[in-house]
């Protein structure tokens, strides 16, 4: 797994491979990567047709190196922009692709290439996935949550007015390109909101990723970006379809999710998934699955990445019937995937309701025991 890429004199990355037999893909993560998609893409045999998806913010940061390694290359280079945000992640966009990529005589041989966040990677993977029912996909992730998650493992989706993420598909990337230098224009909120996500995989499957985490300064960030790779890809070849193991990937989001929906336009997806961890250990704990001093180590850890761990003060009732609804389309039962310890996750463990309301309220501003989490 721990290989130095053999092309791009100057640069040296390491690959993550990610085994799925036809559909098996390299991520190549290293500093300068960017300018290595070139030569990546050649010894894929690719055609040489490749468009470029991205909002205008980050093609100017980025553009440049992306476009300049592919036409070195001899790739014929179009760019694409959408309106930065998750606004843009809708079937309108994916209609205008379309329309480019048709205009301009774009066919089966072509490359579409997703430069940015996971809102340009999902769009971009949705449209790869359906043009021509199907052509060569490509992520180049500039955020750390598209680094270590959303660029990885083909999963693709827009919005639809009735729920996020709902019309989507399966389409593998056949290259993803991570390069950690992309992140230091990253705004800090939008770091952090990554970092919650690498909490996830440190708490869920990696104790040496988690004891990283602690210690994180922003030099550390490449050793984050690979580790959380790798466990995405062995996580995905185990589970290409998502139809179990991937759940692991579900810490924190069962009560996060709840979040999101109750309190809308409060939090983001990742200070969500912060206070989602911090109620789901809380949960573990009284299951007797995780210890009292390892939900309060993750406390301290979230907070001194800057993120939330307390549910806003009021009455759990809403939070609750966020689960109740996701609750139906899981056979009646609130189910989480807990941590067992530090590095281990239980997927599927059953939360009774009463107990979760209990451990909603002990997250709370006002509750003492949220207040010191590993207090008496
Ligand atoms: N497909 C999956 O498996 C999967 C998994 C998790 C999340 N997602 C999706 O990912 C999306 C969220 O992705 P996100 O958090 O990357 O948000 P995002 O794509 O909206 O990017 C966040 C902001 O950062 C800007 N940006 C990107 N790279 C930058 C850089 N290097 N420097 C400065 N600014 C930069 C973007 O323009 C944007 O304004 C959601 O739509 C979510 O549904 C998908
Ligand atoms: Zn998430």
């Amino acid at each position: 797994m721990r290989t130095i890429s053999p092309i791009g004199p100057e640069v040296a990355c390491r690959r993550v491979r990610v085994n799925l037999g036809s559909r098996s893909y390299d991520i190549v993560v290293g500093a300068g990567a960017i300018s290595l998609t070139g030569h990546e893409l050649q010894r894929l045999g690719a055609g040489r047709p490749a468009a470029v998806l991205s909002n205008r913010g980050v093609l100017r940061r980025f553009g440049d190196a992306l476009v300049r390694s592919l036409e070195g290359c001899g790739f014929e280079v179009q760019t694409l922009t959408v309106p930065p945000g998750e606004k843009s992640k809708n079937l309108r966009q994916v209609a205008r692709i379309y329309d480019a990529l048709g205009a301009a005589g774009f066919n089966r041989d072509g490359t579409l290439i997703a430069l940015g966040g996971g809102v340009v990677g999902d769009l971009a993977g949705f449209v790869a996935g359906t043009y021509m029912r199907g052509i060569r996909l490509v992520q180049v992730p500039t955020t750390l949550l598209a680094q270590i998650d959303s660029g990885i493992g083909g999963k693709s989706a827009v919005n639809h007015p009735r729920a996020k993420n709902l019309i989507g598909v399966f389409h593998q990337p056949a290259l993803v390109v991570a390069d950690p230098d992309a992140l230091r224009s990253l705004p800090p909120s939008e770091l952090r909101f990554g970092l919650a996500e690498a909490v996830k995989y440190g708490m869920a499957m990696d104790r040496v990723l988690l004891e990283m985490l602690e210690g994180f300064t922003p030099k550390s960030l490449e050793e984050i970006v690979y580790r959380a790779a790798a466990l995405k890809a062995r996580v995905v070849e185990e589970d290409e379809f998502d139809l179990g193991a991937r759940e692991v990937l579900n810490y924190g989001h069962t009560v996060g999710h709840a979040i999101e929906v109750a309190l809308p336009g409060r939090f983001t997806h990742g200070a969500a998934v912060a206070i989602g961890m911090q109620v789901e250990a809380r949960a573990a704990v009284r299951l007797g699955l995780l210890a009292e001093a390892d939900a309060a180590r993750q406390a301290a850890l979230l907070e001194r990445l800057g993120l939330p761990v307390m549910v806003p003060a009021g009455p759990p009732g809403p939070l609750l019937e966020a689960m109740q609804l996701d609750k139906k389309r899981r056979g009646g039962r609130i189910r989480c995937t807990l941590p067992e310890g530090i590095g281990r996750a239980r997927l599927g463990v059953e939360v009774p309701d009463t107990l979760m309301e209990e451990v909603i309220m002990e997250c709370q501003e006002s509750s003492q025991a949220a207040a010191h989490p590993g207090g008496a």
